[in-house]
């Protein structure tokens, strides 16, 4: 027999006991899918991850981890989705890496992980582990440099050609500039030296160092400079 529902609650728990009859018991209702679906679009649409209402931050969360950073092993616990850049700054006080824009799009992030240039808060401090990790606090010969040649060669030349204003982004310059002259001399290509046709072993024009270092964004428009400083390093003119 069947029986009109009164109110929503009704219509629910006949919902469920007409899907038992019919051997279709689910443990999410229609009804519930619905909601916890509004509550996953609600937060998209304030901006809040949607992995914030799924897994709450709590301890359980956390794991023990070794960075390799600069020369140096370095334990913490860790939040599993701690960014790199989160761990320099917040867990190891290593501020020397910048927080631009937090999303990949201007380089203020630059560190190198095995020699190669990534953004930091786009790669989990996990997906790190057991690396080499170099931030600009590691680029200088010397751990606490005092003088000019105490500097790597291309903090040298940012130094020597004004390679910066305020300085915020020089650090991801300058370890995005130190991997692109190393990608260089190992021969690989850009767009550039693909439109001008020089993809075997490509020279360090300032066609491709613009393109190479374009990841990196200077709100402050030093990029004579930049090029200048790189094109010396490239060309073993710098310190
Ligand atoms: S802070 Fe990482 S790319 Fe901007
Ligand atoms: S020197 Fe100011 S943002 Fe580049």
């Amino acid at each position: 027999m069947s029986v009109a529902p009164c109110s929503e609650l009704d219509e629910e728990v006949l919902e469920e006991q007409q899907l038992e009859e019919h051997g279709l018991h689910f443990e999410l209702s229609r009804r519930r899918f619905m909601q916890a679906a509004s509550a996953f679009s609600a937060a998209a649409a304030v901006g809040v991850p949607a992995t914030a209402l799924a897994a709450p931050v709590d301890a359980e969360q956390k794991r023990a981890i070794t960075l390799k950073i600069n020369g140096k092993a370095q334990p913490l616990t860790l939040d599993t989705r701690t960014s790199l850049l989160d761990a320099l700054r917040e867990n190891l006080d290593m501020t020397g890496t910048k927080k631009g824009c937090d999303h990949g799009q201007c380089g203020a992030c630059t560190v190198l992980v095995d020699g190669r240039r990534v953004n930091s808060c786009l790669t989990l401090a996990f997906a790190a582990e057991g690396a080499e990790i170099t931030t600009i606090e590691g680029l200088s010969k010397v751990p606490e440099p005092k003088e000019v040649g105490d500097l790597h060669p291309m903090q040298a030349a940012f130094l020597e050609h004004d390679g910066y204003q305020c300085g915020y982004c020089t650090p991801g310059q300058i370890c995005s500039a130190v991997a692109a002259v190393e990608e260089q001399k190992r021969g690989e290509i850009s767009i550039v030296s693909w439109h001008t046709g020089k993809t075997d072993h490509p020279e360090m024009t300032d066609d491709e160092i613009r393109e190479r270092m374009s990841g990196n964004i200077c709100r402050c428009g030093a990029y004579p400079n930049i090029v200048a400083a790189v094109r010396a390093v490239s060309r073993g003119v710098s310190a």
